[in-house]
């Protein structure tokens, strides 16, 4: 039998969840609309914010069912969630593998109306511990077909460097421009922004992988050196570090 004063708990504890539920929906719903889009402008307090309330984001299960075959953290999925709704501009994904941020990002689109993501994968095969792949590109299509959002994603299959491949991004921009980049390719991010930097809008945001990582350090040296230095000379500016160590920055431009 419950006590009086531990009813009086249980009841304040599901009227603040509901509350906690409320201002999460409200949140959510603001952030990514529209309004969110014009009227706010994408900071690191405002990120980390985001990120907090991930279990009552209207695209958790989409996430986390996401989560599951990405080699990205469920905190940068999220925030990708959100940059893809409320960027400005086309996205671009260099290094796919089977599709997890994809997946996360075609999401977005699809929701909040935006247009397809640009997504450049070479394929082939990889003898991951964890999530080994016989055929990526397949893979990747499979993933996309599972959420019903393959014509949320143009894939390119090629490498970024591919003068052919950097063509067909630019035929699809067309007069737009990307406001979003992830790189979380072969760590060579200096050759990737040097060939699209041409094709960012002012402001874009760059997502690139392993800037801190114990799994890849090869990487890790390359894009650690090019962000700090980007950071010194005024061409980027942190937005934060993320789940296992992905950097999220603003594009400012050469100085
Ligand atoms: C670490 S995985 C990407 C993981 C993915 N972000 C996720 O959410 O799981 C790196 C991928 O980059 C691809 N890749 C390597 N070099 C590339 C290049 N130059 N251009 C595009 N993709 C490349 C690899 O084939 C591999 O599938």
């Amino acid at each position: 039998m419950r006590t009086f004063k531990e009813l009086i708990a249980s009841a304040s504890w599901h009227l603040s969840d509901r509350r906690q539920q409320l201002y999460w929906s409200l949140y959510y719903l603001l952030t990514d609309s529209v309004l969110g889009r014009h009227w706010l402008s994408v900071t690191e307090a405002g990120l980390r914010h985001y990120a907090v309330g991930l279990p009552r984001h209207p695209g958790f299960e989409l996430i986390h069912r996401a989560n599951e075959f990405s080699m990205l953290h469920e905190e940068v999925l999220t925030l990708l969630y959100h940059l893809v709704a409320v960027g400005r501009g086309r996205v671009l994904e260099l290094g796919t593998y089977i599709g997890g941020a994809t997946v996360v990002m075609a999401g977005a689109a699809a929701r909040r109306r935006r247009s397809p993501i640009i997504a450049v994968e070479p394929g082939g095969r990889q003898q991951h511990d964890t999530l080994p792949s016989n055929d990526i590109l397949d893979d990747l299509a499979c993933n996309l077909d599972r959420f019903d959002l393959r014509q949320h994603a143009l894939v390119l299959p090629g490498k970024s460097a591919d003068p052919a491949i950097r063509q067909q991004v630019q035929e699809i921009l067309g007069k737009e421009r990307i406001g979003l980049l992830l790189i979380d390719a072969d760590g060579s991010v200096e050759r990737d922004i040097g060939l699209y930097r041409g094709l960012l809008a002012a402001g874009a945001i760059l997502v690139l992988d392993d800037y801190q990582s114990s799994g890849a350090p090869e990487k890790t040296v390359y894009i650690k050196a090019w962000v700090d230095a980007a950071i010194a000379r005024g061409e980027v500016e942190s937005l934060g570090v993320w789940g296992w160590g992905t950097w999220i920055g603003r594009y400012r431009g050469v100085t």
